[in-house]
């Protein structure tokens, strides 16, 4: 029988806990052995629940008992989540996560941990929600150098803007639905502004590259200025509004951006819909390479967090190099065409 914790009960770490129940027998199977939640932490109160006897609100509980080899951390944010997960990894424990915040800024340093204390750090989820993108393309590495990653990496902007576009459907009314859908972060401006897309092109391309790039130094720019005339005059020019991340090598660094930008109807991304996410990375060899799915919502990110949980049950080293370093962001290294409408009196 093998035993894992669950650190944070929101929308993540519950469906996590419902799949691994309701897969059970699959897990199992996958596993080698029974896998069973012995501890839920999280400091509000679920005494009414089923599974009330797991919770605990204690950190050092987890710490305490040897039978745990792996927790799953889904807090989000930094103030919790990366001094336990430090934790967990210097006590020798595997630790998975899809908290993009921790791993954009901290995803170096956890790595190294990880591989002194002789046990892996995972984050398959903290990137394309239920779309499996970081293994993928870290096995891309193998025979190729990615010159680029780009792409809608945010279920909650595509939904928002895919709706405003296909239905004409309005900004608050369509974001307070990405919430209910539970697509959308606690405090949704990340999205919105761009700043978790920022994150998770933080971490795709210190992947792709073999960097160290700083998500601050990268410049981005949200949806909050898109209005439904902008969205109709794109549509009636033959183009769809998608918020991009894109990174490319450079001859002396990396050029990076977060912005809204019109695509070509019949272009890939023009296509996608919903909550839905398509990033692809171009290599020498390799030519374009896309991943396409769910990149938000409670089951498709559990699924892909359950899964490096098995991975992990099931020896998974994870990955580390030693190599990687930082690398400057230029801004402005790529030239781009703007969108400007105006209304004149004649
Ligand atoms: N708020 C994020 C999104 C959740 O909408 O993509 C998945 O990372």
């Amino acid at each position: 029988m093998a035993k894992i914790a669950i650190l944070g009960f929101g929308t993540v770490g519950s469906g996590v806990y419902e799949v691994l129940c309701r897969n059970a027998a699959g897990v199992s199977r996958r596993a080698g052995e029974p896998v069973e939640v012995k501890y839920i932490l999280d400091p509000k109160d679920f005494s009414g629940h089923p599974a009330a006897d797991l919770f605990i609100k204690n950190f050092d509980t987890i710490l305490e008992d040897p039978e745990i080899k792996v927790v799953v951390e889904t807090i989000g944010g930094t103030r919790f989540a990366y001094p336990y997960v430090k934790a967990c990894l210097e006590s020798g424990r595997s630790v998975c996560t899809s908290n993009k915040e921790m791993v954009a800024t901290y995803g170096a340093e956890l790595l190294g941990l990880a591989k002194a204390h002789d046990c892996a750090f995972l984050f398959e989820a903290s990137v394309g929600g239920g779309t499996p993108i970081i293994t993928p393309m870290h096995q891309c590495l193998a025979a190729n150098v990615i010159s680029e990653v780009e792409g809608i990496v945010n279920g909650t902007t595509n939904f928002i803007m895919d709706a405003m576009a296909r239905q004409g459907a309005d900004f608050p009314a369509v974001l307070q639905r990405a919430q209910e859908l539970g697509y959308a972060e606690a405090d949704p401006s990340a999205d919105i502004d761009g700043d978790d897309i920022r994150r998770k092109l933080t971490i795709s391309a210190n992947i792709a590259f073999d960097a160290l790039l700083r998500e601050e130094d990268i410049p981005a720019f949200g949806i909050r200025t898109v209005t439904g005339a902008d969205v109709a005059d794109f549509r009636a020019h033959g183009f769809t509004c998608k918020l991009l991340a894109c990174a490319q090598r450079t001859e002396t660094g990396v050029a990076a951006y977060v912005e809204p930008a019109l695509v070509a109807e019949g272009e890939p991304e023009a296509a996608v819909p919903g909550n839905y996410n398509l990033i692809s990375c171009t290599g020498e060899l390799l030519g374009r390479q896309s991943y396409f799915g769910q990149g938000a919502g409670r089951y498709p990110t559990a699924a892909n967090v359950v899964q490096d949980c098995l991975d992990l049950l099931t020896g998974e080293d994870g990955f580390y190099t030693e190599t990687a370093r930082p690398m400057a962001v230029e801004a402005d290294a790529v030239a781009h065409p703007y969108y400007v409408r105006t209304r004149t009196a004649d």
